[in-house]
Parts: structure tokens; sequence; C-alpha cells
């Protein structure tokens, strides 16, 4: 008899419910603050970013960490200040992703380092990386680095960027699977993978993410079959080709990143 009580408590279930509610909503939300980062450039680290982590995050800023002035002119190093700023600001924010252009790298890991403790702010490093034996060099020392400032093996993450499909992951980034086996101080899963795709350069010319082209309720082969009847200039014509084709990719690597998305952030 007595057994039951508090689960009949209407006041117990209310707080047992809210306590459930808020462990699921925790996990479903995923509140981050992510670190994208790699000492190479051209690994895709701001495709990551924005493609892969930001639209998967609520209202996740992306922060580019850029050594540029605002009058466009290349700053050389990543001020003490600046990086006081990112701090302040990550304390405001419930997800953001810091993308850390490859020129502040090492500035941004000496910072680490000097303010002890700091590489705390972030949940996740991940680490964009691509077939190229310099590229894979300068992962392996980026992993160092982060393993050196004290970030666990759990919260170092390496994504394996355009990847040829055709190709045997583990022979292509040969080095990195090896440098893992030896060391396991970072975490590395072959599912993790980009493959190489037409649409992060398409999508360049367009002022829309990849979820809004998906998301555009036009049907284009519908329009295009209009557009032929009806004799459409050739410029709106190709429009609606390219958007057919981006439609398509669109929605395509939508279901891939998911993917990736899930077996990458806990
Ligand atoms: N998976 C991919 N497939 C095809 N092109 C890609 C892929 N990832 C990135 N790119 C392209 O490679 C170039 C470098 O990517 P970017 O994200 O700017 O790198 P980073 O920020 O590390 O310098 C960009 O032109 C980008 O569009
Ligand atoms: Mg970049």
């Amino acid at each position: 008899m007595t057994r039951r009580r508090s689960n009949s408590n209407p006041n117990a279930t209310r707080v047992r419910d809210s306590v459930a509610a808020a462990l699921i909503d925790q996990q479903e939300r995923h509140t981050m603050k992510i670190a994208v980062i790699n000492f190479s450039g051209n690994v895709g680290k701001s495709t990551v970013a924005q493609h892969l982590l930001a639209p998967r995050l609520d209202n996740a800023a992306i922060i580019p960490i850029e050594s540029i002035n605002s009058d466009g002119t290349e700053a050389g190093t990543l001020r003490g200040s600046q990086f006081d700023e990112l701090q302040d600001q990550l304390m405001t924010l419930e997800n953001a992703v810091v993308d850390i252009g490859a020129s502040n790298v090492e500035d941004f890991v000496g910072l680490m380092q000097s303010y002890d403790g700091s590489h705390k702010d972030f949940d996740l490093f991940i680490v964009p990386t691509v077939p190229a034996a310099k590229q894979q060099v300068d992962t392996i020392a980026t992993l160092r680095a982060l393993s050196e400032l004290g970030v666990s093996a759990s919260k170092i993450r390496v994504v394996l960027n355009m990847v040829d499909p055709k190709q045997d992951i583990a022979r292509i980034f040969a080095k990195l699977f090896d440098f893992h086996a030896r060391t396991s101080t970072f975490w590395l899963d072959r599912h993790a993978v980009i493959y190489q795709n037409p649409i992060f350069e398409k999508i360049k010319g367009f002022d829309k993410s990849i979820a809004e082209i998906k998301d555009d309720p036009r049907d284009y082969v519908a329009l295009n079959a209009q557009a032929l009847d009806t004799g459409a200039p050739e410029n709106e014509k190709a429009y609606i080709r390219q958007m057919v084709a981006l439609k398509r990719l669109a929605s395509r690597v939508t279901t891939d990143l998911d993917a990736v998305f899930k077996v990458m952030v806990p």
C-alpha cells in the first residue's frame, strides 16, 4: 500500500516529470559551445561551423576569430583583449560555434595556455581534416596542442572532410589512424565523414542556407516545364535548372550531415 504512495502523489509526479523533461530537453537541445580548430587552412573549418554545427544547435552564434581589422587590413596577431572579449561573450551565450581562422590558431592556443582552464569554456573541439598529407601533419600537431592544454580525449573530435566516396577512409587517413592507435588522445570515428560535395561551393553565390534551399516549397521541375512552354528568357531557365540541382543536393547533404552530427556531438 505505502509502496505506491510517492508515485501517486501529484506533486512528486509533477517534479519527477519536469526533471525528466529538463533532462530530455538538455539532451535534445544540445546546449553547447564548440570550437572549430586546425592549424591548417582550407580543411573546412568555416564550412563545418556554418553547415554542420550551427544549424543543429538552437540559435547558435557563429563567432569567427580572424586577425582582420574592421578596415580589412591584416591585424597580425590575436590580442589578449580580443580573447578576453571572447571569454566574456561565451558566458552570455547558450550555444556558440567559434570558427578559429588558421592564421590565429597558434595565438589562440597560446592564450588558452595563459588563461588557465579557459579551454573549459568549450564543450567540444571539432577538428576538421582532409586527406592531403600536409594537412594531416598539421592536424596531428593541432591534436597534440589541444591534448597538451589538458583537453580530454572525448572532447577532441576529428571530422574527416572532402572525402572521395570511392576511396578507402582508413587508407587515405592512414597517418591519422596510426597516430590515434598510438596515442588515443582524441576521438576518431570513420563515420564522422563529410564527402566531397559541390553544394558547399554552389551555395556561396546564394544568401540562403542549405535548410532554406531544401525547404523552398517551389516545384522547380514543374517551373522548368512551364518556362519551356512559355519560352521564358534563358537566364530565368538557367536559374530554375540550377535550383533543381541545388534542392536535390541540399536534401541529400542534410541527411548526411544529420547523421554526422549524431555520431559526433554527444
Ligand atoms: N566537403 C566538401 N566538399 C567540397 N568542397 C568543400 C567541402 N568542405 C569544404 N569545401 C570547400 O573548400 C574550401 C575551404 O573550406 P573552408 O570551410 O573555407 O576551410 P577553412 O575555413 O578551414 O579555411 C571552401 O571553398 C569550401 O567551400
Ligand atoms: Mg575559414
